[in-house]
């Protein structure tokens, strides 16, 4: 069997996801990591066998023989990576979002088209087993017509300061969460957003040893669907407790509900607590909602599984990069909707 070569570019939170899938497909070989943070980047490697040193510069994984590259770095360097992977030859894995503006998004996928090569873009949630079973129960007609939906997303504040500065991450808890509600809701709904409104704000500037967070961290927001559906998006990242995610769709024959943090199959009531439950949570004594199998939930092998067939089979990926940039698209217009504080059409 051949083997698809792949590097990443990034040993954090997200590279930690992304090794894992690719270790769980027998044709993928992960041939190495490039980080600034080398001891991260170590223990990664070691955790999952990966053979070789840490590479700093990108740019020397870039030289060395790979069909694809997983970009899982802060949001300000995914522009110039990817162009750098695709002009190297390489097929990328951006995660979200797929730039910090859709002017960057814009020469990442003018690249790709010019030198030949995939942009997939990483919206794992996509692939996650319960909001998968609600898109069939909405595809069979078991809701009738949908009129309404609400996504929301939260935890109590991301895990690295770069997120918390604009000119690193481009936004706030829009650009991070929302994202991935405002990808799932169309991909749910099978429907275009017509027009968009918005209101961030910041509760809390400080974090302490991040330093201050000059972006937004609560949204609420309305997508007006052409079909008519008027969807909301509540976003945060000040809501201890740990990682949740909600979908909520309404028809006029009946509603679909997700909550794969919320209603886990197990309930834990422990007053010595244990080791771990749910990405991001405070603690685990008292009762707590453990999440089962964490990545398989999320949908993170499922993507990466799918993305090598695209590479392995030429196939059209169902999140490639042009999608990312659709979703950037609506992801700018609602800023645009928070400073005019109107409503704002696409
Ligand atoms: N799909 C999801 O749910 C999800 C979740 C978290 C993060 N993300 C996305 O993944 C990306 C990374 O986020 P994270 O949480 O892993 O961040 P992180 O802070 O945990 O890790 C960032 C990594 O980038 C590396 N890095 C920075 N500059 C580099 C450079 N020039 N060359 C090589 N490596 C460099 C650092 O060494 C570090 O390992 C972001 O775009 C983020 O939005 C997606």
């Amino acid at each position: 069997m051949k083997k698809i070569k792949v590097g990443i570019i990034g040993s954090g939170f997200i590279a930690d996801y992304h090794c894992f899938a690719y270790k769980q497909i027998p044709s993928v070989e992960i041939v190495g990591i490039s980080s600034l943070l080398v001891e991260q980047a170590k223990d990664l490697m070691k955790k999952y066998d990966i053979l070789g040193e840490p590479i700093e510069n990108y740019n020397d994984l870039l030289k060395m023989d790979l069909d694809a590259v997983s970009i899982c770095i802060p949001n300000n360097l995914h522009k110039e990576v990817a162009i750098a992977a695709l002009n190297s030859g390489k097929h990328v894995m951006i995660e979200k979002p797929l730039a910090r503006t859709v002017k960057e998004g814009e020469e990442i996928i003018s690249t790709a088209k010019n030198r030949g090569k995939y942009v997939f873009y990483c919206e794992n949630n996509i692939y996650a087993p319960a909001f998968k079973k609600m898109k069939q129960i909405i595809k069979e007609g078991g809701l009738g017509k949908i009129y309404k939906a609400r996504g929301k997303e939260q935890h109590s504040g991301p895990h690295s300061a770069w997120f918390y500065k604009k000119e690193n991450s481009g936004g706030g808890a829009l650009i991070d969460l929302g994202i991935h509600d405002i990808a799932c809701l169309i991909w749910l709904l099978e429907d275009e957003i017509k027009s968009v409104f918005c209101q961030i704000t910041t509760i809390q500037p400080d974090r302490g040893e991040f330093g201050i967070c000059d972006v937004e961290d609560n949204v609420m927001g309305i997508l007006y669907f052409k079909n008519g559906a008027q969807v909301s998006i509540e976003e945060s990242w000040t809501a201890p407790g740990g990682y949740s995610i909600l979908f909520e769709i309404y028809g006029t024959k009946g509603q679909v509900i997700a909550d794969p943090c919320r209603m886990t199959p197990i309930v834990a009531y422990s007053e010595k607590g244990y080791g771990y439950s749910v990405e991001k949570a405070g603690g685990t004594i008292g009762w707590t909602y453990p999440v089962p199998d964490e990545a398989w939930t999320f949908g993170y092998p499922q993507e990466m599984k799918h993305f090598i067939e695209c590479i392995e089979t030429g196939k059209k990926a169902q999140t490639d990069g042009r999608f990312g940039l659709k979703i950037l698209k609506i992801v700018e217009l609602m800023y645009k909707s928070a400073i005019s504080n109107k409503i704002e059409e696409l």
